[in-house]
């Protein structure tokens, strides 16, 4: 299962991909708009780190078809690498989807709070879908359950449309996702450094140096022995 950041920060972003195995990053118009700098800017700043191999999933503002599959190759103009335009699964993002895909674009369909409408993009061939696991939730919806019946329906019906589990508030939501089957998830910088650590992993640490010190002295490694 990949992991990629969920946000447009570059120093979050430098940090985060120093230490973790990160596929890449996605961004969306709320969190480029907290950035609050040129659009093109913090993707050409993105695309700078994470280099050309790794996935930016960067979202169009277009209304209409028309206007995203302008937007799509504004993007695509600018930004080089491994790109995925984000259509969110409206009627007219829907249409989009073919045209883009004609056009060799990679598409991921986003906004995705039901398995039909997962579906339906993954036959217009799109390479990932995006659903939103906490969005879901907080509707007193199951998004665990949306995603495990997304992976399952792929799966059945031999379609090779990725899914990208996005919109995550918590561990459990990441736990459960994880044994959903889906290929990927996205996550903010908050909940990437709450799953690498723990309290109880430090305080094990600290018992372990305390002990150590307490026999071989401060500053005494096993390289200075
Ligand atoms: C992916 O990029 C989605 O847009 C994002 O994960 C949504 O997350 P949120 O529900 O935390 O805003």
């Amino acid at each position: 299962m990949l992991f990629l950041l969920d946000s447009a920060n570059i120093k979050e972003l430098e940090k985060a991909q120093e230490i973790f195995p990160l596929a890449g990053v996605t961004t969306n118009p709320s969190i480029i708009a907290k950035e609050n700098r040129n659009f093109f800017d913090i993707l050409q700043d993105i695309r700078a780190v994470i280099g050309p191999d790794r996935m930016l999933h960067a979202q169009v503002l277009g209304e209409t078809c028309e206007d995203i599959l302008k937007d799509a190759e504004t993007i695509r103009s600018r930004i080089g690498g491994e790109l995925y335009i984000k259509v969110p699964v409206t009627i007219e993002g829907y249409r989009a989807m073919p045209i883009l895909k004609q056009r060799g674009y990679k598409v991921t369909a986003t906004a995705i709070y039901t398995p039909g409408q997962a579906l339906l993009a993954a036959q217009w061939g799109v390479d990932f879908t995006a659903p939103y696991v906490n969005r879901i939730d907080n509707i007193s919806g199951m998004g665990v359950t949306v995603v495990k019946m997304i992976t399952d329906l792929f799966s059945i019906h031999h379609l090779s449309t990725r899914v990208l589990a996005a919109s995550f508030k918590n561990l459990h939501q990441v736990n459960e996702i994880s044994l959903a089957g889906c290929q990927a998830i996205t996550v903010g910088p908050d909940i990437l450094w709450k799953i690498a650590e723990h309290t109880l992993t430090d305080m094990s640490i600290h018992q372990f140096q305390s002990d150590w010190k307490s026999v071989y002295g401060d500053g005494k490694f096993v390289y200075n022995l």
